[in-house]
């Protein structure tokens, strides 16, 4: 069985004030009517089998509003308790399948262009991941960003993975050209994940499997939850691991991760900035800057954010500390 897991636990907090506590983002229904997680559910529909959404206990309604809406009425789905990031995520899922399904695992927040190039990926990484290969799906980067994963590439072979470099080092990364965007989505034999995910992060492996031998009808507990080192998978498995390969691809692919990923989005959707790169997101009110370049201006009903386009990852303080001072 192929199955797509689509992780929904995330928050959004980089895309504060458009993503909130009550709604993160892969819920706004912002591109043409559907939400981000309509989106991935409906573009692996035809190329996986079953669907399993992993959520959490603070958005589960929204997914199973926004499944509806699709007409699925058949899908598995684990409810975090507390989110444990991505590697427990992860080994939910693999703990909740059979060892020999195929898990193709994707993030919900991402804008994909699907067609013939996506399609001829997705396959790929399916057949990898049958002869037991961890896969990763690497993207031609067009910025040093910094929020990203980097694959040093020879085509399907992966001589190096490197998870959220510093600005210096993502600008060499681009300089030398063999360096590839890590997508976020991955595709492996459910057992391959959870042996090496035992190897290299012991403590993850049992907890997980613990909290999921626990679970009743997908339903996390809260403490044995707790109990589960945080880390993501990219630290935990894919800069670790001897069994990784890399399907370069080629389709349009966005991360809505940061506001800088939006502006980019919608130049090239479009929305131009102006000449000194300013840019204004959900506001009709009439706006001018004056003296400011590269400049975000972001509104929603209730907030305002003005941001300097290079310090886009540091939002996620200010929701940080506004949900502190709650
Ligand atoms: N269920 C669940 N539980 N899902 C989670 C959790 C959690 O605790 N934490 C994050 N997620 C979901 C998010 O909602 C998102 O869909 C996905 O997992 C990835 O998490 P992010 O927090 O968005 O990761 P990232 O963007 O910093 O980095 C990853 O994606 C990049 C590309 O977008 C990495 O894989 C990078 O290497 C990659 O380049
Ligand atoms: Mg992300």
């Amino acid at each position: 069985q192929i199955i797509n897991v689509v992780l929904s636990g995330g928050v959004g907090s980089r895309l504060w004030p458009l993503s909130r506590k009550s709604c993160p983002k892969q819920y706004l229904p912002i591109f043409e009517e559907r939400t981000l997680f309509q989106k991935t559910v409906e573009r692996n529909q035809g190329l996986c089998d079953e669907l399993m959404i992993v959520g959490n206990q603070a958005n589960y309604e929204l997914s199973r509003k926004d499944i509806k809406g699709l007409g699925i009425t058949e899908y598995f789905e684990v409810i975090e308790a507390c989110p444990r990031n991505t590697a427990a995520a992860i080994a939910f899922a693999a703990f909740r399948s059979g060892p020999d399904d195929i898990l193709f695992v994707t993030p919900s927040d991402h804008l994909i262009t699907t067609g013939d190039e996506y399609t001829k990926s997705v396959e790929r990484a399916i057949e990898l991941a049958k002869e037991d290969y961890i896969v990763t799906f690497g993207l031609k980067p067009t910025r040093p960003e910094t929020g990203f994963g980097y694959i040093e590439a020879d085509e399907e072979s992966v001589k190096g993975f490197r998870e959220k470099p510093d600005l210096d080092t993502a600008k060499q990364f681009l300089d030398k050209g063999n360096f590839l965007w890590n997508s976020g989505m991955f595709c492996f034999k459910s057992q391959v994940f959870l042996s090496e995910l035992e190897r290299y992060e012991p403590e993850v492996f049992k907890r997980s499997q613990e909290a999921m031998a626990a679970a009743s009808d997908g339903f996390l507990d809260q403490e044995m939850s707790m109990e589960i080192p945080s880390i993501s998978v990219d630290y935990a498995v894919m800069e670790r691991t001897q069994k990784i390969k890399v399907v370069p691809s080629s389709f349009g692919w966005s991360d809505m991760g940061s506001f800088e990923s939006v502006f980019e989005y919608m130049e090239q959707h479009g929305y131009k900035a102006d000449a000194q790169g300013n840019m204004i997101i959900g506001s009709k009110v009439h706006t001018e800057f004056v003296g400011l370049e590269n400049t975000i201006l972001v509104q929603t009903k209730d907030a305002v954010l003005v941001l300097k386009k290079e310090r886009a990852q540091e939002v996620k303080k200010v929701f940080e500390k506004l949900e502190k001072d709650k």
